[in-house]
């Protein structure tokens, strides 16, 4: 029997997949949501958030690929064991995440933020600067992301260490793991950046206390979800300068409402959810990969650990 996937998305992403997987995988019976005739076929959902009653509305769902990198937006804790859930794991959001951090480092370590300050009051003054090697970067979150992250920074110079809530070994760097270590591995961080997936146990770790164990003069560059944030806590340190910049492209509310303090804070740059967007082509070749994984019953790559909950 053929295997059916309906998606549900932006149309323009829904045709070019349609299309890739009729040259490639001509067997599959790719539906453009809301073209689907019987629901009780559908074996894979492809989707970003799925309606309500996904469960109920496709009762024979084997897949529910996401088309992010993140899954925090499914409701893990509600997803029965039989189901896979898959994350995305596009070597596009890859590249563009991978920028993205550098930019915002580089941004950080050559106080750009300060010198646009500077520019607006038309103030000469030079600041004084350290050299890659000497500026230690913490990335929380050692997957896929944020181990790319890390290996870009370090291609720059930057001295790289990490931390994840399970323990990880990677070559050419100082590995940090679980909630004993977080103290530790925050007090060498100059910046860090929260590359971490949202679940109860990551929520809000970035807090009065957390962020106060960063030496004084350390940024945060976040580009996890806004949830990992107290940003109240956050204003606090950096108003009083206990932190000196914060690179924010995710928030607890999005999008960020036009009064939230964030945007005028002279310490803060904003960006609208930008770091790494789902690439259509390389994405589309990503879920192809995995779907003709599934065919062959090989592993999936990205499956997400449903008691973990990423
Ligand atoms: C974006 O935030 C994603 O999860 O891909």
């Amino acid at each position: 029997m053929a295997l059916n996937i309906l998606y549900r998305g932006p149309a323009e992403r829904g045709q070019h997949w349609q299309t890739l997987f009729a040259q490639h995988l001509p067997q599959v019976k790719w539906h453009n949501w809301p073209e689907v005739d019987d629901n009780s076929a559908i074996d894979m959902l492809v989707c970003w958030i799925p309606p309500r009653d996904y469960q109920q509305d496709y009762p024979n769902l084997k897949v529910l690929f996401s088309v992010g990198a993140g899954v925090d937006q499914l409701n893990i804790a509600t997803v029965p064991k039989e189901l896979q859930v898959v994350r995305m794991l596009d070597p596009g959001i890859q590249q563009g995440m991978t920028e993205f951090v550098q930019m915002s480092v580089l941004n950080i370590h050559r106080d750009t933020l300060a010198y646009v300050n500077m520019n607006q009051r038309g103030q000469w003054q030079q600041l004084p600067g350290v050299s890659t090697a000497k500026r230690q970067i913490g990335i929380m979150g050692l997957g896929n992301l944020g181990q790319a992250a890390a290996l870009g920074l370090q291609n720059l110079g930057f001295s790289v260490h990490g931390w994840s809530k399970r323990p990880k070994v990677l070559p050419d760097m100082q590995c940090f793991h679980g909630n004993d270590q977080l103290k530790v591995f925050l007090q060498q961080c100059d910046i860090v950046v929260c590359l971490l997936p949202l679940t109860d146990e990551t929520r809000g770790i970035l807090n009065q206390h957390t962020l106060a164990c960063l030496p004084k003069g350390a940024s945060v560059i976040n580009v996890g979800r806004g949830e990992h944030i107290v940003e109240h806590d956050l204003l606090n340190l950096l108003n009083q300068q206990h932190l000196r910049y914060a690179v924010l492209d995710v928030f607890a509310k999005e999008p960020l409402q036009a009064d939230h303090p964030f945007w005028q804070h002279p310490q803060i740059w904003v960006t609208p959810h930008i770091a790494a967007i789902t690439q259509n082509d390389s994405a589309g070749l990503a879920l192809l990969a995995n779907v003709q994984r599934y065919i062959n019953k090989d592993t999936m790559v990205g499956v997400v650990d449903l008691n973990a909950g990423y």
